[in-house]
């Protein structure tokens, strides 16, 4: 069994001070479990005002005090921590999600799709959809508004994701309506991992959650509190991709058929 535990955060905007402290605290309350999941842009907020302030707060995750916390914490528990970082690279700014062990930073995913004013702070994440064999598991990362697009969890999917960890800052309900679905759909484990507060205009809606390889909520946050869940799955359940005894979800695609997907306009 894999001990998992969502930690849904209320970041405090642009203080990577203080988050680094408070996030410090909050990993000494799951200094248990095998994996944890936090927020995108966790030590930094979500709501930047415009690309010059973003740009005073993104760091290299290479040289970073949150990184490194982080890393003391995985090594310390020998665990996995995945968390959305506020990253500078070659002088651009990326949505990005990092894994962390006891060896450091084990693997990045950038977020390729950008919600509303991402658009104008980040470039599209650069890397694909890289799935991690790390400790036993096969662990995929999805950035929150990814969660639109079908493309991206098939393509966790058939690289063999067991469990995709998804940082979040969610202002809407729909991916409890998506995600479950995806869950379904390809077989596999997801846990979002949203926060709560507002910035600025925007208000963030809680309701952290995991879902199970038949799409059913292992647990379901509330909305409006800080807050930790932890609980336990078996992995190994979504190795199981047959949903009938004669239906495999992934073998009984026909891939030849689906090419025009990779036309730009069907119209
Ligand atoms: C979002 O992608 N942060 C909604």
């Amino acid at each position: 069994m894999l001990k998992i535990s969502i930690i849904q955060l209320l970041p405090k905007f642009a203080d990577q001070r203080q988050n680094i402290k408070k996030i410090n605290k909050l990993l000494l309350r799951t200094s248990q479990s095998d994996l944890v999941v936090l927020p995108e842009l966790a030590s930094t907020g979500y709501n930047f005002i415009n690309k010059e302030q973003a740009f005073s707060l993104a760091e290299l995750p290479e040289n970073s005090e949150y990184v490194e916390m982080l890393v003391s914490h995985a090594q310390k528990n020998k665990q996995i921590i995945v968390s959305g970082y506020h990253e500078l690279y070659d002088n651009n700014l990326f949505n990005s999600s990092l894994l962390i062990t006891e060896d450091g930073i084990a693997g990045k995913y950038r977020k390729v799709h950008l919600f509303m004013n991402e658009k104008a702070i980040y470039e599209p994440g650069d890397l694909g959809f890289p799935v991690f064999s790390i400790k036993g598991l096969k662990l995929g990362m999805l950035i929150c508004f990814d969660y639109l697009f079908a493309e991206a969890w098939r393509i966790v999917g058939l690289k063999g994701a067991e469990i995709i960890a998804h940082p979040s800052n969610l202002i809407t309900q729909n991916a409890t309506k998506a995600i479950p679905a995806q869950a379904m759909i390809n077989r596999f484990f997801v846990v979002t991992a949203n926060r709560t507060g507002t910035e600025r205009n925007i208000t963030f809606n809680g309701r952290s959650f995991a879902v199970d390889p038949n799409g059913d909520f292992i647990v379901r946050l509330p909305d409006d509190k800080e807050t930790i869940s932890t609980f336990s799955i078996n992995p190994k359940a979504a190795r199981d991709k047959l949903i009938t005894p004669l239906n495999h979800v992934f073998n009984d695609r026909f891939p030849d058929m689906y090419k025009e997907i990779l036309e730009k306009d069907l119209t």
